[in-house]
């Protein structure tokens, strides 16, 4: 029998889902289009391979099993799977055509709709994934200023101008990695330091974990303001999330080009690019930004739905209240049991639980807790990505689960044996650092 979302007595049967890897291993390099979602980041021999099907905050693996999910999707899925009002707007749309051979009137509606909700959305442009629109940002910002540099900090995606700063660099000219270089969350001064007359824009994830602190955002607007560089703000993770309006919303700063995907159409493939007119203005003619699937009907549709359900629901508002019960649960259940070296922080909407060096290796203590919420019935990446599914009756479980698993975590640690515990390979450090992500500072 498979597992259900319960204190099951046993680690769930993955036969089927480790069939299709073996397949995978010969065919598809790296295994996974998404990083974030490869095995890599799950416990080998116990988490789950393979999702077939999801329904609100459920999902179930290819073996039947079924569980709470608190990674949905890597953010895509803010109202959660499957959602009624989303999934209508789909197939309605789906009845009449996905692509078209002329511009569709959604483009224009979607625009209307964003600009009324995302601040400075003067314009609006549509691509595909998150990298598009935030390298037609950069492009934007080099055409505009006309100058070359970029310096970021984050994750932003693939594409060469920003992986250049990695260490997964190979296949791109090194003139191209000398563009680009990094500073420090919640550090002007490394900004200050590195900033010059060549910088085109700064681009960041308005937060990832940590708070912005001493009015890093507002100092930031005013460094670029005075330096004639812009100022790019990459929302995939705040939009939609942290306020309707994304992080410009919420912190009260301006960006000159905002970015969004994953929240803004429930899991349909979209992702848009705003900003001032006065600089959009330049993807009339002089910036090329055009691709087959920008008008793509079916994600458009997804959007219209999704954001209303948004802005309606004050879903924010709901992804807050949920997240922050899991979060104060989750720290207050480590204080009980005297284990300060894990702590749930962040955002309440998208919480992050962290592991001190200091009790034992992280990843390690990170994989035991994996395995352990996996055994009963929780899909569990080291986040509590929130959505508009996450019922009371998730988060009364979930905050149960923890209740058991963290005093194994506990007796591990005390034993100095995390590892003796796992049944199988621990998980790899995430590829998208939340902190010192920082490989490349300072133009020398
Ligand atoms: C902050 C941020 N920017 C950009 C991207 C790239 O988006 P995509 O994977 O859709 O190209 C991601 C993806 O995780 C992201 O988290």
């Amino acid at each position: 029998m498979p597992n259900k979302v319960d204190f099951n007595k046993d680690y769930p049967s993955i036969k089927k889902s480790d069939e299709y890897y073996k397949v995978a291993l010969d065919l598809i390099p790296a295994q996974t289009q998404t990083l974030a979602k490869g095995t890599g980041q799950n416990i080998k021999g116990v988490a789950p391979k393979y999702l077939k099907r999801g329904k609100g905050s459920h999902v179930w693996d290819v073996d039947g099993n079924e569980y709470i999910d608190y990674t949905m999707g890597v953010g895509p899925l803010s109202l959660g799977y499957a959602y009624d009002k989303v999934d209508k707007a789909i197939k309605e749309q789906l009845k009449d055509g996905i692509t078209f051979s002329l511009t569709h009137p959604l483009e224009v509606e979607v625009a209307e709709l964003i600009h009324q909700v995302v601040p400075n959305a003067e314009s609006i442009r549509y691509s595909k994934g998150g990298a598009d629109v935030v390298s037609g940002a950069v492009r934007l910002s080099r055409a505009y200023t006309g100058r070359k540099k970029v310096l970021c900090c984050g994750y932003h995606g693939w594409h060469d101008w920003y992986i250049s700063v990695t260490d997964r660099n190979k296949g791109i000219p090194q003139e191209i990695q000398d563009m680009t270089f990094t500073f420090n969350y919640n550090d002007i001064q490394s900004v200050i330091d590195s900033i010059d007359t060549d910088t085109a824009c700064v681009v960041l994830e308005p937060y990832v974990f940590e708070e912005p602190k001493d009015n890093f955002l507002q100092k930031l607007r005013d460094v670029c303001t005075k330096n004639g560089t812009l100022l790019i703000f990459d929302e995939m993770w705040t939009g939609f999330r942290i306020a309707v309006g994304g992080a410009q919303e919420y912190f009260g700063v301006n960006a000159d080009l905002a970015c969004f995907s994953k929240a803004v159409a429930n899991g349909m493939p979209i992702s848009i690019l705003t900003g001032k007119k006065e600089i959009m203005k330049l993807l009339e003619k002089d910036v090329f930004f055009f691709n087959t699937f920008g008008g793509e009907a079916l994600s458009l549709a997804a959007v219209i739905a999704t954001v209303k359900e948004i802005k309606d629901k004050n879903v924010p508002a709901y992804l807050a209240k949920q997240g922050k019960k899991l979060k104060d649960g989750y720290n207050q259940i480590a204080k009980e049991l005297e284990m300060p070296y894990t702590k749930c922080i962040g955002y309440e909407c998208r919480s992050l639980m962290t592991f001190d060096a200091s009790a034992g290796n992280p990843l390690e203590m990170k994989s035991l807790v994996q395995q352990e919420m996996i055994k009963r019935g929780i899909l569990w990446g080291g986040f509590h990505n929130m959505s508009f599914s996450h019922s009371d009756k998730d988060v009364e479980y979930t905050l149960k689960a923890y209740k058991d698993v963290l005093p194994i975590l506990k007796k591990a640690v005390s034993e100095k044996n995390v590892r003796g515990y796992l049944k199988g390979e621990p998980v790899e450090p995430v590829f998208r650092k939340v902190s010192n992500f920082n490989t490349k500072p300072k133009k020398k």
